[in-house]
């Protein structure tokens, strides 16, 4: 997906916005946590503010991480057209560096998708909100896909797009508010993909850690998924049932067809 270039610029400066404020949150906790370990009442207030300050589901590190014990994921089985093929998932078992900077990669994306959007639609408070939250939760995940990265030693390696998500797009109307609709069903269903994948990866990797994260990342993504499709039904004039329909099939046809190239979201190993 493509970001304009002011856009990109814009992004940029508001993602070393967001760094300077990590640096100074985290003198802050650093800070804070001194004057606790100072005081006489150390366990109690420790568990207070680290509940308070620094929620488990928000950290950078992976290690506490809340893993919601079960995630109904039937609303994304029913929405997608098709299941991951077992030779996907065996491939990715093979290439499990490269599925995991693929990942990271997705993440990146869907935050710069989603600030592009900002940008693009500001007349509703509705959408600006979900944008605002879903941005905030996606760079999150890229710094938790990035720790996990540099804890396996993995190095970041030139990684070419795959044809998923330019052939949905290739299918957005060019007028508005279908554009914007079209926009965010495709979101809706590169989500719901995101998801139904981390759970069949969830269920084979030898890596508990890992397994452990994608389960985590299960509860997030299916909710990215159900905002997409609600935002896209508000702000449509006229029911979006066929336009969901319609993606639905595109969709189920990239993940079926053979596809030359492994990716996050490619279809199945030629
Ligand atoms: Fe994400
Ligand atoms: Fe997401």
């Amino acid at each position: 997906m493509t970001i304009n270039q002011q856009d990109l610029a814009t992004f940029q400066s508001t993602a070393n916005t967001i760094d300077n404020d990590s640096i100074e949150k985290k003198s802050v906790e650093e800070n804070i946590s001194q004057t606790v370990n100072n005081s006489a009442e150390t366990d109690l207030i420790e568990e207070e503010l680290s509940e308070k300050e620094l929620p488990e589901e928000d950290s950078i590190d992976i290690t506490h991480l809340r893993t919601p014990i079960k995630v109904d994921l039937s609303p994304v089985y029913n929405f997608l057209g098709a299941r991951t093929t077992q030779s996907w998932v065996d491939a990715a078992i093979e290439n499990l560096p490269m599925i995991i900077q693929d990942h990271a990669n997705c993440e990146k994306k869907a935050a710069g998708t989603a600030m592009n959007l900002i940008f693009r639609y500001e007349f509703s408070y509705d959408l600006q909100r979900k944008l605002a939250q879903l941005i905030r939760e996606e760079m999150l995940h890229y710094e938790q896909v990035l720790g996990i990265m540099n804890e396996r030693g993995q190095e970041w390696k030139y990684l070419s797009a795959g044809r998923y998500a330019k052939g949905m797009l290739k299918h957005k109307r060019t007028y508005e508010p279908a554009a914007m609709v079209d926009v965010l069903i495709i979101g809706a269903f590169i989500e719901a993909r995101s998801c139904e994948r981390f759970a069949a990866l969830a269920e084979v990797i030898d890596d508990e850690r890992l397994a452990k994260y994608y389960r985590y990342l299960l509860k997030s993504e299916s909710r990215h998924f159900e905002d997409y499709l609600a935002l896209a039904q508000t702000l449509s004039d006229e029911n979006i049932d066929e336009r969901v329909a319609f993606f639905k099939e595109v969709e189920a046809e990239l993940i079926s067809s053979p596809d030359a190239e492994l990716r996050f979201h490619s279809g199945t190993p030629a």
